[in-house]
C-alpha cells in the first residue's frame, strides 16, 4: 500500500526546526535515537531568529544576587500564577546550563569585562537576566544548534508542510505531508513525533511572524486527539513597526527599553508613569502594550498611530554596538537613523503562550507518543510570557522533549500505519483542485486576519468575541469549498488552503478560550471584566477535539507546594 509514497522512517520525528525542534533533535542523537527534522521553510529560518534581546538565565553574572528561586517568581508574577509551577520551576533552575551549554558548542555571547556572559535587563526580570548577543541572540543560537545538529548527524527534510499526523490506535504512527516545491507527497513513520512548529501569528494582521506561523502542530496534535490548553493569552509585543505601511509589526527588539529606550506619546509625554510607575518601560509586555494602545485610543498616538521609543540620547557608538540590526533595520525600512531621532512603534501579535498541552517533565502530550516544545507547548508561561523567557523555554524543554520522545522509541513497538488514513488526507489536500467556483483563499485568509486583529485583539468584549466566533464559523465552510486552479508545483494558493485550515482551528480555540474567561489577565483583557477574578486564578482552559466539535472545559491548575508557595506568598493578589 505504501509503496505509493516516498516514505522515511525515524524513531523521532521533530515537525519544526526552530530553537526548540533543534534542541529536541540533538538530545534524541545524543540518546541514540534516529531523528528526522522537518521545516515547512529552509533550515535555519524560524521565528527563533526574532527573540532577538537575550536568553534569560539566572546566571548572575552582572547582578550577583540573582538566583532561580527569583526567576521562578518572576516567571510566576508575570504569567498571573496561572504558570505551570512545575514547568516554570524546572526552566529557572535549568536554563543556565542550556546557556552554558550553548556556549560549549560555539555561541559567541557578549562579555563582561572579566569575561563573563553578558547579561541585560527586560521587562518583568528583577535583576539583569538576559544572556545576549547585541540584538541576534536568536539567531546565534540557530545557528549554533543548527551546526550541532548536522554535525551529530539528523536527517533534515526542508520545504515541507506536515497535513496530518497518522495514528495506529490511540498512539501516533507517523505523518503525512508534501514537497512544496513540487507538491508530491511524502510519508513518515516514527514511534515519537516532536511538534515544534511555533506559534499562530499569521491569523492577525498585523504581527511579527512571518507567513509559516499559522498554528500548524497545534493545529494536527488537536486533530489527532491531543489537548490544547490556555489559548486565549496572545501576546502582543509592545513594540513592532508602525511605518511606512509594508514593514508594519516588524519587531523592534525589547532590547531597546533594556538598554535605556524611552517611551512617549505625541505630546512628548513619558507615559510609562501613568501605567507603571515604578518599572516604566521595564514592565510587563501585556502592561506596555495595553499603554501603547490606550495612548493611539485617546488621540495621543503618533501621525502612523504608535508611539515614539526613542534610544538617541545614548552614545551612538554605543547604539551601534548593542542594537546593530536595529540600527539597520530602521535606517534601511524606514529610513530613521534611530542614534538621531526615535522610532515609531506600536503592538504587534508575536506569541501565544497556549498550545498542546504537555506534562511538565516530559513534555509528554495527552496522545501517547506526541511531545511539544516551545511556543507550540502550553503551560510554563501562563497568562503573559516574559521577554527572554521563550529562548530559556526552547533549550530546556526542546531538551526534555528529545529525551522523553527518544526514551520513548526505546519502549515501544514499530507502529502501522494505516491505510484508509493515509488516502483521507491525500484526498482532502487534492479536493480543492477539482472544485470549480470555489472560495479564493486569499480573500479568507485577510479576511480572517481582520477579524482577529479588530475583535481578538489586546482588549476585547463579550459582543466583539462572540462575533468572531460566528465569523470563523462562517468562514469554515467556505475554507471546505476552496477551489484552486494550476498544478501542485510551487503553488502558493494551494499551500494558503492548508495553512488556513490550521489558522482557523486556533482561531476557534483562542476566540472561545477568551469568551470564557470572564476575568482580565495578563495578555488577556476583558473591557466587560477588567479585573482579577481569584475564582478564575485556579484554572485552565483546555480544548479536545470530540468528534467534529471543539469542546472547551476547566481544569483546576495542580497546587504548588509549600517550599515553592513561600517564595511566592508576597507576590500573589497582585491585579492584572
Ligand atoms: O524583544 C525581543 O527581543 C523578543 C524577545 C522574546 O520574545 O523573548
Amino acid at each position: 500500500m505504501n509503496e505509493k509514497y516516498e516514505t522515511h522512517e525515524h524513531d523521532v520525528l521533530i515537525i519544526g526546526a526552530g530553537g526548540a525542534g533543534l534542541r529536541a533533535a540533538i538530545e534524541a542523537l545524543a540518546q541514540g535515537a534516529s531523528v528526522g527534522v522537518i521545516c515547512k521553510s529552509l533550515l535555519g529560518k524560524a521565528h527563533t531568529v526574532m527573540a532577538e534581546g537575550g536568553i534569560a538565565a539566572a546566571m548572575a553574572n552582572v547582578d550577583q544576587a540573582d538566583n532561580w528561586q527569583v526567576h521562578f517568581r518572576d516567571t510566576m508574577r508575570g504569567g498571573k500564577f496561572l504558570n505551570n509551577w512545575r514547568m516554570a520551576q524546572i526552566h529557572a533552575q535549568e536554563s543556565s546550563e542550556r546557556v552554558r551549554e550553548l556556549e560549549q558548542w560555539g555561541a559567541l555571547f557578549d562579555r563582561t569585562e572579566d569575561g563573563r556572559i553578558l547579561q541585560r535587563a527586560f521587562g518583568g526580570h528583577t535583576f539583569k537576566r538576559l544572556c545576549h548577543v547585541g540584538d541576534r541572540t536568536g539567531l546565534e543560537m540557530i545557528r549554533t544548534l543548527q551546526d550541532r545538529g548536522v554535525q551529530m548527524g539528523f536527517d533534515v527534510y526542508m520545504e515541507c508542510t506536515v497535513t496530518r499526523l497518522l495514528k495506529d490506535g490511540d498512539r501516533v504512527a507517523g505523518a503525512f505531508g508534501y514537497w512544496r516545491e513540487n507538491g508530491r507527497f511524502v510519508l513518515f513513520k516514527a514511534k515519537s513525533i516532536v511538534v515544534a512548529t511555533g506559534g499562530i501569528g499569521k491569523a492577525w494582521s498585523i504581527t511579527s511572524n512571518s507567513w509559516e506561523y499559522t498554528g500548524d502542530g497545534m493545529a494536527l496534535a488537536y486533530d489527532a486527539g491531543a489537548d490544547l490548553m490556555d489559548m486565549e493569552f496572545v501576546q502582543f509585543h509592545p513594540t513592532g513597526m508602525v511605518w511606512p505601511p509594508g514593514v508594519q509589526g516588524i519587531l523592534v527588539t525589547e532590547a531597546v527599553r533594556g538598554e535605556g529606550g524611552i517611551l512617549r506619546n505625541r505630546l512628548g509625554e513619558r507615559f510609562m508613569e501613568k501605567y507603571d510607575p515604578k518599572r516604566m518601560e521595564l514592565s510587563t509586555r501585556d502592561v506596555v502594550a495595553r499603554a501603547i494602545y490606550t495612548e493611539v485610543r485617546e488621540g495621543r498616538g503618533t501621525e502612523h498611530g504608535g508611539a515614539f521609543l526613542d534610544i538617541s540620547h545614548k552614545p551612538a557608538e554605543y547604539v551601534k554596538r548593542k542594537l546593530p540590526s536595529m540600527y539597520h533595520q530602521f535606517l534601511e525600512l524606514a529610513d530613521v537613523d534611530i542614534t538621531k531621532e526615535p522610532m515609531e512603534v506600536g503592538p504587534t501579535c508575536h506569541y501565544v503562550m497556549g498550545g498542546v498541552r504537555v506534562e511538565a517533565d516530559t513534555a509528554q502530550s495527552s496522545l501517547p507518543g506526541l511531545f511539544a516544545a516551545g511556543e507550540a507547548a502550553a503551560g510554563l508561561h501562563g497568562a503573559n510570557r516574559l521577554g527572554g523567557n521563550s529562548l530559556s523555554d526552547l533549550l530546556v524543554f526542546g531538551r526534555r522533549a528529545g529525551l522523553a520522545a527518544a526514551q520513548h522509541a526505546k519502549t515501544t513497538s514499530t507502529p502501522a500505519l494505516d491505510g484508509r488514513e493515509i488516502e483521507d488526507a491525500e484526498r482532502e489536500l487534492l479536493t480543492p483542485f477539482e472544485r470549480k467556483d470555489g472560495e479564493n483563499p486569499y480573500n479568507l485568509h485577510s479576511d480572517l486576519q481582520e477579524v482577529m486583529q479588530a475583535q481578538v485583539g489586546i482588549f476585547r468584549t463579550e459582543e466583539d468575541l462572540q462575533s468572531a466566533l460566528t465569523k470563523i464559523g462562517q468562514f469554515k465552510q467556505p475554507s471546505e469549498q476552496f477551489s484552486i486552479t494550476g498544478s501542485r508545483m510551487f503553488n502558493p494558493g494551494w499551500h494558503l488552503c492548508r495553512d488556513l485550515k490550521s489558522m482557523l482551528t486556533v482561531s476557534e480555540a483562542v476566540t472561545r478560550s477568551a469568551i470564557a474567561r470572564r476575568e482580565s489577565r495578563g495578555a488577556h483583557s476583558r473591557i466587560d471584566y477588567p479585573k482579577l477574578d481569584p475564582e478564575w486564578g485556579n484554572k485552565n482552559n483546555v480544548i479536545s477535539r470530540r468528534a467534529d466539535r471543539m469542546e472547551l472545559r476547566q481544569e483546576p491548575i495542580p497546587s504548588i507546594p509549600e517550599d515553592l508557595q513561600a517564595l511566592l506568598a508576597e507576590e500573589k493578589g497582585t491585579g492584572a
